[in-house]
């Protein structure tokens, strides 16, 4: 092989080296967000099934706030930026939070998870229904 054969095989191992080193982005572990809501995400399974404990700093009902249990999945096979959802079921009011999203990972390694969110809250009857639902996003920086 002459000089310059060497230098394009030489160049493309390092181009294959350095796309193939992105880092995994990887659930388990302790997040933060924005609102300084915490959570913690329990080792996730063959079938990308995992739980946790969710703690939120904010709440629409104005009582103690408690830790409350969640349990999601994520897309699995080879994933280096999974998608992933999750609900919230609150156990200090009668409402619901679905999460849904993305975990990120950038040249450095930061993991970020963006996500967005339907509060849904109980509410007196059909009529009520119009203003049960609430949309909003979170992200996510890893604490542990
Ligand atoms: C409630 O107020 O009924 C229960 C707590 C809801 C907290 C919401 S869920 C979406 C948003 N992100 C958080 O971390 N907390 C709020």
């Amino acid at each position: 092989m002459g000089k310059t054969g060497f230098s394009l095989v030489l160049a493309l191992a390092l181009v294959t080296l350095s796309t193939s080193s992105q880092e995994k982005c990887i659930l388990s572990g302790t997040w933060r967000n924005e609102l300084g809501s915490n959570m913690t995400i329990s080792a996730v399974n063959e079938a990308g099934q995992f739980s946790g404990l969710y703690h939120t700093d904010v709440s629409t009902t104005g009582k103690q706030i408690l830790v409350s249990p969640m349990k999601g999945s994520q897309q699995v096979d080879n994933q280096e930026q999974p998608i992933f959802g999750f609900t919230v079921t609150w156990l200090v009011s009668d409402s619901t939070t679905v999460f849904v999203g993305q975990c990120f990972v950038d040249d450095q390694g930061k993991e970020t998870l963006q996500t967005m969110w339907l509060l849904r809250e109980k509410v007196k009857s059909a009529e009520d229904n119009w203003k049960a639902t609430t949309v909003g996003t979170n992200v996510f920086t890893r604490i542990k």
